[in-house]
């Protein structure tokens, strides 16, 4: 049986709308049909194509679930060379490239394109008339590996150009990555299958790529972003490199909306500043930025050195990776009581500082990851994060490498060291006696976001723990003058300096007051979640299981936390006896109702809020309707800043658009919540 015209007529307009459905939701982010209902046109195409053949082609959305497996990748030669790019590391490697620049065109100022640098993998298109034909690694430049069977899984790469007329031979440059949550999701999963795990987005990103059977490839969830163009035949070029990726992404070609264009070495500055803020908090991994200059007539006249352009370069951040030798493991005792191995290194230069301790999470992490005492390990440190051994360098592990062995005694206080089955971490059972949780419970109780008790820091602490002047929070207002002078190191004046600082501490608020307590799983922003919803003391003293996860935010988890802390009498004596040595705080103030709701509102964060990361603030707005927005406009109705904030502060103040800080923001949230 053949097929009847209808037949090729429906499979040609499943095969447009498919697409078309596809390139919405991939590039443009914007479905139009629920996700079901996509399901429902392809599996109609599939069964189609399966009674007649003839009907599929290499266009078909059909085509992206994978191939059978290759025996090998063949070679696939470029047919214009794929470049790479010199890399500058500092400002003035970046002022000499654009000197050198000016003087070449003999031009004042030189207009740039300027984007992220994507940590993926680099890939070469080939669209003969429109439709997708191959596709390959860079390889060494020239020739590479041909993966066009799993190329076509990716659903971000159009299978055919939107153009109805479309250039004769076009190839198309970009990069093939994973989003950071695909990662996670990715290595979960890799994990309940008891398969080995990716060290980064990029290792991830390569292995789904090269796999021989792409209908793996298609299981794997993988992005691509264009940055460019290699031969182009049959079609009249813009006069810029911008308006080249506008063309790319009319035919269909998803871009990065970070894309920017700059003049002169102030706007490079400016642009790697800005994006180098944003670094941590984007969906992908980046390692730099990349400057072009915009005019392609501008690019020929300045040609080519070796393999790399004149006229591009990469402006790299920090590495945030770095390999150095394991000299030993032990175990750090936490506040909480929470008994963390960490790798002792020879210090490694990385993410902007030297590293000398990594941590290993817990013990399973250990064997996961199967770290001994001597191995070479791949460091990672990402912005603020803690340092964390990501890989072994298994090729260099000496004959003398050593096994780690969790101990069983707490190092601190020789009590057992414990462990619940679910949870992953092992606790020391010695609570308030062990004096490593008892001293950092004293010193997260005087930190700054704590009680803000200046002076008391990590060496004091430790002096009045070991002369026994310490036990509980409560102690500290018992100090006095004598006893302080008493000690190492401490004039007078710092004593009196100390204790002036403990007396201003005891005017305090209630969310520092309940953070300061050291409630696990009770975090800064918790604290204010409680504080906002129960507005004293006595009522968050009081509440039961239900009151505590009727405040949003606060799940099963943290309500148990909450009530095991209270249910100890030696808690609720500490806090009696804080308040009765003078711990006051005002009146906790609402916010007016006008001014909550978040629906329908824009946010934009900028600079480094105290207590939460960017996702986090960001995931607060969004569950209350709000929106976040990455500039500042007119249209923004609240700009969060915390410290360093940089130009988006300058604009808000400039357009007159509400600034708020955390605790701000925190309050429009809770006051907002109480209105659904
Ligand atoms: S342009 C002629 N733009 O960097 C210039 N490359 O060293 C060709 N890369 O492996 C490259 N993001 O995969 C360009 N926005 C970007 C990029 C980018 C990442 C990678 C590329 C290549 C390497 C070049």
């Amino acid at each position: 049986m053949f097929a009847s015209p209808d037949d090729f007529s429906r499979a040609e307009t499943l095969h447009k709308e498919l697409n078309r459905h596809n390139h919405l939701y991939y590039v443009l982010d914007a479905p139009e049909i629920p996700d079901a209902e996509y399901d429902r046109l392809f599996a109609e195409l599939v069964e189609l194509e399966r009674k007649y053949p003839e009907l599929q082609s290499v266009d078909s959305p059909t085509q992206r679930i994978g191939a059978p497996p290759l025996p090998e990748f063949s070679e696939f030669a470029h047919r214009a060379p794929m470049l790479s790019l010199n890399n500058a590391f500092s400002d003035e490697e970046i002022e000499a490239f654009d000197r050198r620049i000016r003087e070449t065109l003999d031009t004042h100022a030189i207009e740039y394109n300027m984007e992220p640098k994507f940590d993926g993998l680099a890939i070469n298109l080939v669209y003969e008339q429109g439709v997708l034909v191959a596709g390959a690694t860079r390889g060494d430049g020239s020739t590479g590996e041909n993966v066009t069977a799993n190329l076509r899984t990716v659903n971000a790469i159009p299978l055919r150009l939107n153009a109805p007329h479309p250039p004769e031979f076009l190839e198309v440059r970009g990069e093939v990555l994973m989003l950071r949550k695909d990662f996670e999701l990715l290595n979960a999963s890799q994990r309940e299958k008891g398969e080995k795990t990716f060290a980064n987005p990029r290792n991830a990103a390569a292995g789904s790529l090269r796999q021989l059977d792409s209908r793996v490839t298609a299981q794997r969830r993988l992005s691509f972003f264009a940055y460019g163009w290699g031969t182009a035949a049959g079609v009249t070029l813009p006069l810029t490199h911008s308006a080249m990726m506008e063309q790319l992404a009319a035919w269909g070609f998803p871009l990065t909306q970070l894309r920017a264009t700059g003049i002169g070495v102030e706007g490079l500055l400016r642009y790697y500043r800005q994006i180098g803020e944003q670094r941590d908090s984007l969906p992908f991994d980046i390692d730099g930025v990349v400057y072009k200059v915009n005019s392609l007539a501008q690019q020929t006249t300045l040609g080519f050195v070796s393999r790399a352009p004149r006229f591009a370069i990469a402006h790299k951040f920090p590495a945030q990776e770095a390999m150095t030798e394991v000299l030993d493991i032990d175990v750090q005792v936490g506040r909480t009581g929470a008994i963390t191995p960490v790798a002792r290194l020879n210090p490694v230069f990385v993410g902007g500082v030297t590293v000398t301790n990594a941590t290993l999470h817990n013990e399973d992490e250990v064997r996961r990851k199967d770290v001994y005492i001597g191995d070479t390990v791949v460091v990672r440190r990402a912005g603020d994060v803690i340092p964390e051994v990501v890989s072994v360098v298994p090729d260099k592990r000496p004959a003398t490498a050593r096994a780690f062995v969790m101990p069983t005694i707490c190092p601190v206080c020789g009590s057992h060291i414990v462990k619940s089955p679910e949870e992953a971490v092992a606790r020391c059972s010695g609570g308030l006696y062990c004096s490593a949780q008892r001293k950092q419970a004293l010193l997260h109780f005087a930190s700054r976001r704590a009680m803000d008790i200046e002076g008391l820091g990590e060496k004091l602490v430790d002096q009045l723990v070991e002369r026994e002047l310490l036990h509980t929070p409560a102690d500290i207002y018992r100090l006095t003058m004598e006893q302080l002078a008493s000690l190492d190191r401490m004039g007078e004046k710092s004593a009196l300096n100390l204790l002036a600082a403990i007396e201003a501490s005891k005017n305090a608020t209630l969310p520092s007051f309940i953070y300061a307590l050291g409630i696990r799983n009770v975090g800064e922003a918790t604290a204010k979640d409680l504080s906002y919803h129960f507005g004293t003391l006595e009522n968050l003293l009081q509440a039961g299981a239900e009151d505590l996860t009727a405040v949003s935010e606060v799940g099963e988890v943290i309500a148990q936390s909450i009530l095991q802390f209270l249910a100890e009498p030696h808690n609720r004596e500490v806090i009696r006896q804080l308040l009765a040595a003078g711990i006051h705080w005002p009146v906790v103030e609402k916010l007016s109702s006008t001014q909550a709701n978040l629906s329908g509102k824009t946010f934009v964060l900028t600079g480094t809020l105290p207590g939460m990361s960017r996702d986090e603030a960001k995931s607060l707005i969004e569950g209350q309707g709000g929106k976040v927005s990455g500039s500042v406009s007119r249209k923004t109705d609240y700009v969060v800043a915390g410290a360093e904030a940089g130009s988006k502060l300058e604009k808000a103040l400039e357009l007159g658009i509400t600034v708020i800080d955390q605790d701000q923001l925190i309050a429009l949230i809770e006051q907002s919540k109480q209105q659904d």
